[in-house]
């Protein structure tokens, strides 16, 4: 997986068909999409629960761009390994989700996958800073995690703070919750590359009917 920072859209399998996730990553994926973003969820450090490294590796083989999976639980540490084997490309973690965030990355990087770190709305920039050596992506969530579909928060200060402290870095700043065609275009010119979008991308189609999912990817990027 190579560095670029053109813009990247991320369609979160959280608002696809549960039932029929290869499918459905089929279909974004011949309609436009860059990444697929898949939100693990664990009932504890968010109140909803999704699925975990056997999910993860059963999709797999049905993503051809990059697996960038998002991990919203407390411990991380003993579950690294379990995603990394499920084939994940990018493995983010979030610097709430405990009191050792550094490691964490360290072994993330140490899998050989991409090591993210992923900031609640409430968490300031300055958070990452001295992480910013030993993470491949900073993602800012834009909603409080735990569901698809909330409201954007407004933080694209804190992206135009990261983007500053990054510099020339070759690190991604992706932005994850209520990213629209009305929302995106603040984020891009801030300093982000990649969008997450989950409601925004899978509303008003289906595996029967893919062509809206073409169309939602389409009105973002012109937005843009
Ligand atoms: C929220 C997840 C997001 C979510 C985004 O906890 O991390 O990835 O799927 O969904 P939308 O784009 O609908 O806000
Ligand atoms: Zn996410």
């Amino acid at each position: 997986m190579s560095f670029d920072r053109s813009v990247k859209i991320a369609p979160s399998i959280l608002s696809a068909d549960f039932a029929n996730f290869g499918e459905e990553i089929r279909c974004v994926e011949a309609e436009g999409a860059d990444w697929i973003h898949v939100d693990v969820m664990d009932g504890h450090f968010v109140p909803n629960i999704t699925f975990g490294p056997a999910t993860c590796a059963a999709i797999r083989p049905h993503i051809k761009t990059v697996m960038d999976v998002h991990l919203m639980i407390a411990p991380v540490d003993p579950y690294i390994e379990a995603f990394a084997e499920a084939g994940a490309d990018v493995i983010t973690a979030h610097v709430e989700a405990g009191a050792h965030i550094h490691r964490s990355l360290q072994a993330i990087r140490a899998t050989g996958a991409k090591a993210g770190v992923a900031l609640n709305p409430g968490t300031p920039a300055g958070a990452v800073e001295h992480l910013l050596d030993i993470v491949d992506l900073v993602c800012v969530m834009t909603v409080n995690p735990g569901f698809g579909g909330q409201s954007f928060i407004p933080l694209e200060k804190k992206v135009s703070q990261l983007r500053a402290m990054i510099g020339d870095r070759p690190i991604h700043i992706e932005i994850d919750g209520g990213v629209t065609p009305l929302t995106a275009p603040g984020l891009i010119r801030a300093g982000a590359d990649v969008l997450v979008a989950g409601s925004a991308v899978f509303k008003g189609g289906s595996v029967a009917n893919p062509a809206p999912y073409g169309e939602n990817i389409r009105a973002i990027r012109a937005a843009i």
